[in-house]
């Protein structure tokens, strides 16, 4: 299985799979556009077209094999807001579920869509996909990633407080796939990411070098400008692990206390769906740092500009 790089470096497609692998100054440039395309359309309501339609006459597939409120409803919202129409697609209901290849479905949906989502479990598909398919795809969740969530934290952090270059972002929880492209972030743009958490849910040794562990959650904290968490079990976790996540993660619940040793004008995030007063007391989610529900607007706003990006238009 050729790797996230060697597809994006052989395949002539712009495919969005992962943000490590995309250039900074194109991260730089989605992000930018995001801003003004949100700001272009302020105040309109939700089903208004944008001015300049960049996607009219494009078909955009939404495939999802795992469950999905903000990423299914936005890239749809996204897509329609350019002028474009989509098709969402359940894992399960195509012949994907039932034996045909990945590669032979990104050939044949390449014949009738201009781009393509993927939300799925390993890897290893959303990469057959990309290598396959003749039109753009986009990574909307694996196991190991989820890139579009971060460009849209990225978003909202700069929205509120300026240029992320040089902030501290603090990641209090599990090691896990919303996590990792946290990571990537932070390399291409030069934050500096805290993973604070049990050592047994540390990140995968991938990231190593990306970031640097404080165990104690209130060191952790200190000069923070944003602090981060998820979910304590992500969805591909077995659900019998839940009980045992729990008691490895308690003390890494981020609340009013654990905000207080945060800078005053910190901000909170948590990419949603949360298991409010688990991984965050609704007193934090609902409070004064908290950016969660612009958090989630954005997703919109900052797809909407990956998918120009992918299509060059
Ligand atoms: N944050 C996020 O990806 O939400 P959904 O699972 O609802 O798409």
């Amino acid at each position: 299985m050729p790797s996230v790089l060697s597809i994006q470096e052989t395949n002539a497609m712009t495919h969005f799979l992962d943000i490590h692998t995309t250039a900074p100054t194109d991260l730089r440039t989605i992000i930018d556009d995001a801003q003004s395309m949100k700001k272009a359309r302020a105040g309109r309501p939700k089903g208004q077209l944008d001015d300049d339609q960049p996607l009219a006459g494009h078909m955009v597939a939404l495939i999802f094999e795992k469950p999905s409120t903000r990423t299914r409803v936005s890239f749809d919202v996204g897509v329609r807001q350019m002028g474009g129409q989509t098709m969402v697609l359940s894992g399960s209901d195509m012949q994907l579920g039932h034996g045909e290849t990945i590669a032979d479905t990104a050939r044949v949906l390449s014949r009738y869509v201009d781009l393509i989502m993927i939300r799925t479990f390993e890897e290893a598909t959303l990469l057959e996909m990309a290598e396959h398919a003749t039109v753009p795809v986009i990574n909307g969740l694996t196991n190991r990633t989820h890139p579009c969530q971060i460009m849209a934290d990225v978003m909202t952090f700069e929205e509120h407080r300026g240029p992320i270059k040089g902030k501290k972002v603090v990641w209090s929880g599990d090691g896990n796939n919303v996590f990792a492209s946290f990571a990537h972030a932070a390399k291409q743009f030069e934050f500096d990411l805290v993973f604070t958490g049990p050592e047994p849910l540390d990140p995968e040794r991938s990231l190593d070098g990306l970031y640097t562990t404080v165990r104690n959650p209130d060191e952790a904290v200190a000069n923070a400008d944003l602090v981060v968490t998820d979910t304590w079990v992500s969805m591909h976790d077995p659900q019998s692990a839940r009980e045992r996540r729990h008691n490895q993660l308690r003390g890494y619940q981020v609340n009013a206390d654990l905000m207080a040793k945060s800078k005053p004008d910190s901000l909170f995030m948590h990419c949603l769906p949360a298991h409010r007063d688990d991984e965050a007391t609704s007193e934090v989610m609902d409070g004064p740092h908290s950016v969660i529900f612009d958090e989630a607007e954005n997703r919109l706003h900052a797809q909407k500009a990956i998918m120009r990006w992918c299509l060059g238009v």
